[in-house]
């Protein structure tokens, strides 16, 4: 005997939800979802451009640099650097920070501030992956003739 249509429709139905209700498995979501996706990198470098630009040990660097458009090319650069699907339109690590003469204690400090908005905002795997991937950048970002 055929089941009756409506039956059917479930059957599919119930499939179909199943299959979206599955979250991805761990290892294979990307870093920029795991950390809340644009909104959550917005939040993350919104704390971290506050502390740089205060800080006595950083802020001389951004006297005069517009915060509001830094805030959003941080973002998309970050967001780039984590797997997401953004535009990053600014320049290359080396030339956008050539002109600072940024020494490695201003790095590291940095690097500081950025650990306490990540422990702000997710966990202690986020916080190591994303600081792992900028970790070399530091080449780039450190002045030297
Ligand atoms: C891993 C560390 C860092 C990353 C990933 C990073 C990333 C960026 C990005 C993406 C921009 C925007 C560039 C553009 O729009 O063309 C930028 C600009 C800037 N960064 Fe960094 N940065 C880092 C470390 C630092 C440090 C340590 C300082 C100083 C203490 C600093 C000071 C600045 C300043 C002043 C600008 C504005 C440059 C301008 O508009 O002329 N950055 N940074």
């Amino acid at each position: 005997m055929k089941p009756p249509h409506h039956l059917l429709l479930s059957l599919l139905f119930a499939g179909t939800v199943g299959a979206c209700a599955h979250p991805p498995a761990a290892g294979t979501d990307t870093l920029y979802r795991r950390l809340g996706g644009e909104a959550g990198i917005t939040a993350i470098v919104k704390d971290l451009v506050a502390e740089a630009t205060t800080d006595p040990r950083t802020r001389r660097s951004f006297d005069g640099i517009r915060l509001k458009h830094l805030n959003h090319s941080i973002t998309m650069y970050v967001c780039v650097v984590a797997g997401g699907q953004c535009e990053y339109e600014g320049e290359d690590m080396k030339k956008t920070h050539a002109d600072a003469r940024i020494t490695e204690a201003e790095f590291d400090a940095l690097v500081a501030m950025l650990r306490t908005a990540l422990d702000r905002h997710v966990g202690t795997r986020e916080k190591n992956d994303l600081l792992q991937r900028l970790a070399p950048m530091k080449r780039d970002i450190v002045f030297s003739d």
